[in-house]
This record gives structure tokens, sequence and C-alpha cells, in this order.
């Protein structure tokens, strides 16, 4: 079947040899019972994923087919790769959530990138007699977080980082040396101008944002990642909002607890109404609003299906950040209303719960779903479900694993929109901002000791205004 395969994780790789997470066998999946049972050896296919009707598992272990899509693989012998490709019927991949559009299955043509008029890096491989595609991604930023956003390579299908920027040299080489990347740039339209990437991850701090989002814009880069917090204030809120608006470049904030498996998984039950229906959201963090709050409140807007913000009461206190790159009062408690007459309740800083049993202050984000049939909760490191069918489960995960692999589904998201822009990424700038909107709209109400309407038109001078008040 000439053209129609595909193992990019190979490809990816440059390897004459199967990467390590698979092995000589298919690559998608067995049939449900096997799939179910695996070999005697436990290295079955996984649980979750079912390709009705596709071969035995040779000796190997799938990995996640794509619904509905194709299902491709290779078998490796010395110096030849044997490669297949299977339609998959009906498969079911667990961390897709149902809310969101199916994942794009692999492009089983050369170069997709290419016929959507973008650039791509070709790949030749001696065992692959053709050329594939990978969308081209470049980094402004190579600081400590964007080193969150490079491990998740490891696991991205359809991009490769080709080139990176930092102003700081050390920093630049540095990064550049551990992700293996030998191009690097000091100036940003340098190596936009040069490099042309389909996709640029803008990995800086917040008080950055509309100039290195302007500079993306400037060079009409299809597509762009960019750190949370969107913004620090209305002034900036506004001017992201603007450009944002005009063009030509899409943004995704990189809230990427959204796309954890088991926030994934949650958020269907709560779609497949397995807790009822909701009644009340509780979210916490014990950084500040502008650190985590902005995460928590994401959870909360997916979790509730997006249904708009349309109020918010709230009060916030102390001033030991105001000051900081990250400038936000320490602590913030406050109660939205959404359009579909659910409310959530949000607490930040140092007066939230804990919420496991980590001593760091970033490691206690939570959300609480409660609906009239059961419960569901999510932390950084455990779980636990509620609902009439299945009574009462909890677990644990491991959040330094899980983040890495939401960094890579959110980086994937953006190749999916950027190959049909009717699937918009579920954390696209405008409903960042929108978010967003609501934290200001909380600043507003501490300071005027009333409810906010929402969306709000926020004031100027908001930091300013909250510093007064909290110092007074
Ligand atoms: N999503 C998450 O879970 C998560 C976790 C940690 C941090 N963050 C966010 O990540 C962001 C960045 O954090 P960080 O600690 O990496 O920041 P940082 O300031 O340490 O690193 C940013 C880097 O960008 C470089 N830079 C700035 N402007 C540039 C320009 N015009 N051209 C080239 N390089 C430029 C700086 O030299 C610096 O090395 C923050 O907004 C933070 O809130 C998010």
């Amino acid at each position: 079947m000439p053209g129609d395969y595909t193992d990019r994780s190979m490809q990816k790789q440059g390897a004459k040899h199967p990467p390590p997470r698979v092995r000589a066998g298919i690559a998608g999946g067995c049939g449900r019972s096997e799939g179910a049972k695996g070999d005697s050896a436990g290295r079955g296919c996984r649980r979750d994923v079912h390709v009705p009707r596709s071969p035995r598992c040779l000796a190997g272990r799938g990995r996640p087919a794509h619904r509905g899509g194709t299902v491709s693989g290779a078998i490796w012998f010395p110096g030849v790769a044997l490669a297949f490709t299977l339609r998959a019927v009906q498969a079911e991949e667990r961390s897709d959530p149902p809310t969101f559009p199916a994942r794009t299955p692999p492009p089983t043509r050369a170069c997709i990138p290419q016929r959507l008029g973008l650039k791509c890096l070709l790949q030749k491989r001696d065992t692959f007699p053709q050329e594939h595609a990978m969308f081209k991604c470049a980094f402004l930023g190579c600081g400590p977080r964007a080193r969150g956003h490079a491990r998740a390579y490891k696991a991205v299908q359809r991009g490769q980082i080709a080139a990176i920027c930092d102003l700081d040299e050390k920093r630049l080489n540095d990064f550049g040396a551990e992700f293996g990347i030998a191009t690097r740039y000091r100036d940003a339209h340098e190596m936009l101008e040069r490099e042309k990437p389909d996709l640029l991850h803008i990995v800086t701090v917040p008080g950055l944002r509309v100039p290195t989002m302007t500079i993306a814009v400037e060079h009409k880069v299809p597509v762009a990642i960019v750190e949370k917090p969107i913004a620090l204030q209305g002034e900036d809120w506004r001017a992201l909002k603007a450009l944002g608006e005009a063009g030509p470049t899409r943004f995704a904030v990189n809230t990427q607890l959204h796309f954890h498996a088991r926030n994934l998984e949650l958020k269907r039950d709560v779609a497949e109404g397995r807790i009822g229906e909701v009644r009340f959201i509780d979210v916490s963090a014990r950084s500040t609003p502008l650190d985590q709050g902005v995460h928590v409140l994401e959870l909360a807007h997916s979790y509730n299906g997006f249904a708009p913000f349309t109020s918010v009461f709230g009060q916030v206190g102390g001033v030991e950040d105001l000051a900081s790159r990250q400038p936000a009062p320490s602590m913030a408690a406050a109660s939205f209303r959404f359009a579909n007459a659910v409310s959530a309740m949000m607490v930040c800083g140092l007066c939230a719960p804990l919420a496991t049993a980590q001593e760091s202050r970033y490691h206690h984000k939570r959300i609480s779903v409660y609906g009239t049939r059961g419960f569901l909760q999510w932390t950084m490191w455990t779980w636990e479900r509620q609902t009439r069918d299945g009574g009462y489960e909890r677990g644990e995960h491991h959040y330094g694993v899980e983040d890495d692999l939401a960094q890579a589904r959110l980086t994937e998201a953006c190749f999916d929109w950027l190959e049909d822009p009717a699937k918009p990424h579920p954390c696209c700038l405008e409903r960042s901002l929108e978010q967003f909107n609501a934290i200001l709209g909380l600043y507003t109400s501490a300071l005027r000791s009333r409810p906010i309407e929402l969306p709000c038109d926020p004031p100027d001078g908001l930091l300013e205004a909250l510093k007064t008040r909290l110092t007074l």
C-alpha cells in the first residue's frame, strides 16, 4: 500500500529500530479480545484501544489508535521495515474528550503542511521509500518552562523542533544541547524570517505577552502556543483581544491541565451525565489567582462545557506577590455564575485547601464537580468519582508524567487546528481571554465590594489600585 503508512514516532527519531515503546509488531491495537488480554508476557495492546478485525498482535505493545482513523505500523528486520496500514472501523481512545472533535488521523499522503500552504520538514528514511511531513516548530524563550514544552516532543507525533531562540546566550546553548537542537538564534525576528515555522512556542513571562505575540503576528506565524497567564490586567487584555481578532496568527494558551488524561475522562463523565445534572463546581490552588487561578478556572470552564461566565463576586488579599514578575494579589476567593445556572467557587493562595500530600504550594491545584447523582474530584496527584452506576472509585497519578503527555496533546491540538480551521483549539486565545476577563472581574469586584457582571470592561490600572487598597 504505497503512500498509506505512517509511523511518525519512528520517522521522528530517524530510527532504524523501533522506538522504545513500540516493539516489533503492530502499532495501533489488536482485536478486542486480544487487546483485553494481551499475550502471556503481559505485552498485549492497550485495554482501552479497540480496533475490530485488526490482525492479531504479533509480539508487541500497541500504541493508541486514532478514533475511526488509519492504524499503521511496521515490523523491523535488519535494514528493512515492512510497513502496513489498516482502516480502524471503530477505535476508542479513552483520553479523547467526547465534547471535542475526534483526533485527526495521521496523514495518509505526503506532506500535509505543504498541502495547507505551510512549511514542513521533509524526512527521508532509508527504510521508507517515501517522504513524510512534520510540522516545523520553533521556540521563543528557552527558560525553565520551555523545557516542559520541549520534553513533550517525545510524545508529539506530527511536529519537530527545528529552531530555538533566546536573548540569553547561555540559556539558548544549554537548551539546545539538552534537546539536541543546533539551529539557534538570539533574535526572534531573524529566526522567524529565516525558518518560517508552522508552530511557535512563546514561553516568556506574562509581562512580555503583547510584544512577543505581536512578533508572531508580524511574521504571519500560522499558530502559536503562548504560556499562561495570558495577561496581567485590563490594558494588555484589551491589546491581546485586538491582536487575536486581527489575525492571521491563531493562538492557543498553555493551560495544559485541560488535556490531562484523567481530566479528559472525568469531563467525559460529566458530559455523559454520569453524575447527573451539574450543580456546583469547586476549584482551588495554593498559588495566586494569576499564576494558578487561571489553570483551575480553565478547568471549571471546560468541565462546565464552556458555558459563558455571567457574574463574579470576590475578595482578594496579600501584597507579597504584587511586586513579582507575575504581579497579583497573593490570595483570592470568588463565586462565579455561568449562563447554565451552574455556580463555581474558586479559592487561591495559602488560604486554599491542602489538596495533596505535597509541601510545595504549586502542587495543590484541584477541581471538584458536584451533580445530582454523584461527584468527581481531580487533584494533581489523585482522583475520585462517585456515580450511581459505578459507586465510589479513587486512584492516583503522577503529575509530572501526566503533564508532559498533556503538553503533547495540547501541541497536537494545534496541528488539528492547522489542518482543519473548523476544529478550533480547546484552549484558544478567545476562550482564555474570556476566562481572564472573569479574573479581572474578580479584581474589580474586590475593589468595588459588589458583584460584577461578566463579560466586563475592565478598568485601567487594576494592579495599582489593588496595591493601594491592599497596603492601606
Ligand atoms: N503551564 C504551566 O504549567 C507552567 C509552569 C511553569 C511556568 N509557566 C509559565 O511559563 C512562563 C515562562 O516561565 P519561565 O520561568 O520559563 O520564564 P523565564 O523568564 O525564566 O524564561 C523566559 C525566557 O524567554 C527569553 N525571552 C524573553 N523575551 C525574549 C525575546 N524577545 N526573544 C528571545 N527570548 C526572549 C528570556 O531570555 C528567558 O530566558 C510564565 O508565564 C509562567 O507562568 C507555566
